[in-house]
């Protein structure tokens, strides 16, 4: 049975709104504080699930009230959580969030994240079947998602590897993964040496860059394609790319060519952003194709 495997962060984010950013020092009054669910894993296995896939999360959150807060989201979402580990003496991870003029800043602590290490994978890796897609962003150690990468590619198993928050990634590893989906931040520091075009050129049909409410660039082997955004007026931003990379998977694995899996990212992104929370606003896929962008061409057989 096709499944989607996420191997990633599940976490608790801690949602500040404030008119202004308090400057070094100085002390503010601020709007409105809520938890709510995160973690760029977490989210990206929600997006999928909510778009009807069967997703499975490979994860670790600790021996506290948050870690069973999430393990319940998770399991109220229908995502498979048996191998969500429950680490003891580390916390849940968490992210800090401040909404701000109109956007966000984030501080994560990754906490039991840290925890899904190489041991821990290892044995986990030979349950992960030829049809599986695998998804991966980088709150989890560098040596997992490498470890991870390198089975993958020697098992002809599909990968993206969302490379957000922004760190290094050797060559070897980005050569391996099936599709790369940084943004335009992350992008400039995995290819320093390279101009948008020239870096797109080298990985065709691999390498998608996001570009916010602008869509996704890459390149189809011809020429560079720009499959632009659906305009909307955001409520909260947190979590978009995370909608895209879930809804992306889904539409592959559906058949959807690559071109139609990124606009069908666009268009869940465009719907999660319009509500508040990371995972607030990802729509199911009743409400997708309620939307007036919705496409025939994408309905699932
Ligand atoms: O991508 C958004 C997520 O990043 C948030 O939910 C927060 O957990 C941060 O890690
Ligand atoms: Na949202």
């Amino acid at each position: 049975m096709n499944q989607i495997i996420v191997i990633g962060s599940a976490s608790t984010d801690f949602v500040v709104k404030t008119e202004k950013r308090p400057k070094k020092g100085e002390t503010l009054i601020g709007q409105d504080f809520q938890t709510t669910f995160g973690g760029k894993g977490a989210n990206q296995a929600v997006a999928a699930v909510r778009l009807g896939a069967k997703v499975k999360m490979i994860g670790a959150v600790g021996k506290d009230f948050y870690g069973d807060e999430i393990i319940e989201n998770l399991s109220k979402e229908k995502i498979d959580v048996t191998n969500v580990e429950r680490v003891p003496h580390i916390g849940t991870g968490s992210a800090h969030i401040t909404l701000s003029e109109g956007d966000n800043s984030i501080i994560v602590i990754p906490g039991a994240n840290n925890a899904i290490n190489k041991k821990k994978i290892k044995p986990l890796l030979t349950t992960l079947n030829k049809e599986d897609f695998v998804i991966l962003q980088q709150e989890i150690p560098s040596e997992t998602v490498e470890i991870i990468i390198d089975y993958c590619f020697e098992h002809g198993i599909q990968t993206v590897l969302n490379p957000a928050p922004a760190r290094q990634i050797a060559k070897k590893t980005i050569d391996k993964v099936t599709y790369l989906t940084p943004n335009e931040h992350e992008f400039e520091l995995l290819f320093p040496n390279h101009s948008l075009e020239s870096g797109l050129a080298m990985y065709p049909n691999k390498l998608l860059v996001t570009l916010g409410s602008k869509g996704v660039v890459y390149h189809n082997g011809q020429e560079q394609l720009i499959i632009s955004g659906y305009q909307v007026n955001p409520t909260d931003t947190t979590g978009a790319g995370d909608t895209f990379n879930g809804a992306f998977v889904v539409g592959l694995m559906n058949q959807l060519s690559l071109k139609e899996s990124i606009r069908f990212g666009n268009l869940a992104a465009s719907l999660s952003i319009q509500k508040f929370g990371a995972q607030g606003g990802m729509p199911t896929l009743e409400e997708l194709k309620g939307s007036d962008h919705y496409e025939k061409e994408w309905d699932f057989k």
